[in-house]
């Protein structure tokens, strides 16, 4: 597959992109979908439990900047953005991946002051995500608590202030990582995210991954993990065992607030960070989790 579309096809890409932008539609990103299987199974769980394959979505359009006016033109996403065959291979949305590209601030911008969900009602900052765009490795926890949502920052809190001290157990700063969570609004009360707030909003989350193209990711808690996995079932059952997310290893370990808690846990946790630092070639010390 050729790494450029060919100028003919470029010209027509900008054209029908010109053309949806003329509707009041933003710029475009291709959800790949989500195929996750377990990289290293063990006997505990057959391996066929955890393998998920989510077909290949159909592409849809980040945010629709849309007026009253325009927004009842608008077709549903699987009508409105059809794969087009093209001469080299190419979809339409792939040769407009490679043209455009994606970045965190494209993906920042798409989301907008979102209301695609309840969640904005009661937030008061959104919380994209923090740390280093050139990241090998991304924690990404549940959504924004009280103090998120105040400073618009990820973990910031109590169990920000946990998770600081474990990235810096692992030898690094935590400018040196990524941070974000499944949701960008604080659920009221602290609730979980629910399932119609976590299908809104994951894929931006599911977008930064992409941008950041990182060596490694780990899920703090289950909602991290459930939303990456597409699975139901509980953190027990792969905590700890390397996964596979769209081609990244993704390692899923207890939440900073679990071990708050249960610190009786703060052992297991850094047996699964101590992975992760041997797969990012850190220099593993032991009998760090205190
Ligand atoms: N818990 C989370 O899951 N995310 C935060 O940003 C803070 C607390």
């Amino acid at each position: 597959m050729p790494d450029r579309p060919d100028a003919a096809l470029q010209e027509k890409l900008n054209e029908r992109l010109r053309f949806y932008e003329d509707l009041g539609l933003g710029p475009f990103y291709r959800d790949r979908g989500v195929a996750i299987r377990r990289i290293a199974t063990s006997a505990a769980v057959a391996p066929e439990t955890l393998s998920v394959a989510i077909e290949e979505s159909t592409l849809r359009k980040a945010v629709p900047k849309l007026t009253p006016a325009v927004k009842t033109l608008v077709p549903e996403p699987a009508a409105r953005l059809p794969t087009l065959p093209t001469a080299t291979g190419l979809s339409l949305f792939e040769a407009s991946d490679k043209i455009l590209g994606d970045t965190l601030l494209k993906t920042r911008e798409d989301l907008g002051e979102c209301t695609r969900c309840k969640l904005h009602k009661t937030r008061n900052k959104i919380v994209f995500g923090d740390g280093s765009p050139k990241a090998d490795l991304v924690f990404i926890g549940e959504g924004p608590g009280a103090d998120e949502d105040a400073q618009g920052l990820p973990f910031v809190g109590r169990a920000g202030k946990l998770l600081t001290q474990m990235i810096e157990a692992m030898g690094l700063r935590r400018g040196d990582v990524y941070i974000c969570n499944v949701v960008k609004c604080r659920p009221p009360e602290n609730r979980q995210p629910e399932k119609d707030e976590v299908t809104a909003c994951s894929p931006f989350l599911f977008r930064q991954l992409d941008v950041l193209k990182p060596k490694v990711i780990v899920c703090l808690g289950s909602t991290a993990a459930q939303t990456l996995l597409q699975t139901n079932r509980g953190i027990s059952h792969f905590r700890g065992e390397w996964l596979d997310f769209r081609g990244y290893k993704m390692l899923a370990t207890y939440h900073p607030a679990y071990l708050l808690r249960n610190p009786g846990a703060k052992g297991e946790v850094w047996k699964d960070l101590q992975k992760v630092m041997a797969e990012l070639g850190l220099e593993v010390k032991k009998n760090k989790a205190k």
